[in-house]
């Protein structure tokens, strides 16, 4: 299926992107094709700030108050700081009402990811840690051990039972496993991974997700799908942003999800 053209070429897109990525690990990892172009950069962070993390717990806690049970999926979760700087907030911000949303699974095709990701070693960069505080103060204690250097500065944290049992960590590739998400009551992040994609793959991907999620579900973003133009392919699937920008929701009775109903059932 031929993509829209987003405006620039793809690796000229990634290229760019790299050159104001606002995440600030120094041990990512650049994963390249056997033709040695771009596949993958595996750069993330805690409270990466392309979420506003906090309003974003308050609309989970509104959209699913009377919600029993919701399954918050990560897909492209790199080493895992993602999941954890939401379990954190969850825990947090709501208490024992964040019971719900746990565990949180997620996942990333990249076996030493979900290796290093279980392993809960992180080292934190100055400007990390400024997010980590904006987000959580000095909270962050409660689930990690923090070492720090020579003036007292946090550099490593390792993650303790509070945060672990919080999130399941599994290798999986979302082109292929995508299907086995539940439908109702899914929070997906999908978050600065499409412009990886192999050209088509996207749109593939972004039908596979719509057809999958119904109307309480949502889907989360990053900055950098957004600017290259996913969340537009996401519209023509009956999606629309919420107030949370980077997060969106499916219309119940859009034109494209009913045809998605009328072709599930193999009606005309
Ligand atoms: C830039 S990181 C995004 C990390 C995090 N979601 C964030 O926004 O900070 C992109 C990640 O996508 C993962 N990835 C690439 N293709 C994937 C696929 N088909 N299935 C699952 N993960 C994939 C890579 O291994 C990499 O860790």
């Amino acid at each position: 299926m031929h993509v829209e053209k987003i405006s620039l070429n793809k690796q000229d897109f990634l290229y760019k992107h790299k050159r104001k990525d606002t995440t600030f690990k120094s041990s990512f990892r650049t994963v390249y094709n056997d033709n040695f172009s771009l596949k993958y950069n595996t750069n993330t962070c805690f409270f990466r700030s392309d979420l506003n993390w906090k309003d974003f717990v308050n609309y989970l806690n509104t959209k699913y108050k009377n919600t029993q049970k919701v399954n918050i999926i990560d897909f492209a979760c790199s080493t895992g700081e993602e999941p954890y700087s939401l379990a954190m907030l969850l825990d947090l911000q709501l208490g024992k009402d964040a019971e719900k949303f746990f565990p949180i699974r997620a996942f990333d095709i990249d076996e030493d990811n979900i290796d290093s990701a279980k392993k809960g070693i992180f080292s934190i960069h100055k400007t990390e840690l400024d997010f980590l505080e904006n987000n959580v103060e000095d909270k962050y204690k409660n689930y990690f051990r923090v070492l720090t250097d020579n003036y007292g500065v946090p550099v490593w944290f390792v993650s303790n039972d509070n945060i672990e049992s919080k999130v399941i960590f599994e290798q999986s590739d979302m082109l292929k496993d995508m299907f086995k998400i539940p439908s109702n009551n899914t929070v997906l992040f999908c978050k600065n991974v499409f412009p990886y994609l192999a050209n088509g793959e996207e749109y593939n991907l972004v039908k596979q997700i719509s057809k999958q999620l119904d109307a309480s579900s949502a889907i989360v973003l990053g900055c950098f799908d957004i600017s290259y133009g996913i969340d537009k392919l996401f519209e023509k699937e009956g999606f629309k942003h919420t107030s949370q920008y980077n997060v969106m929701e499916k219309l119940p009775y859009h034109k494209a999800v009913v045809q998605n109903i009328l072709r599930t059932f193999k009606i005309k």
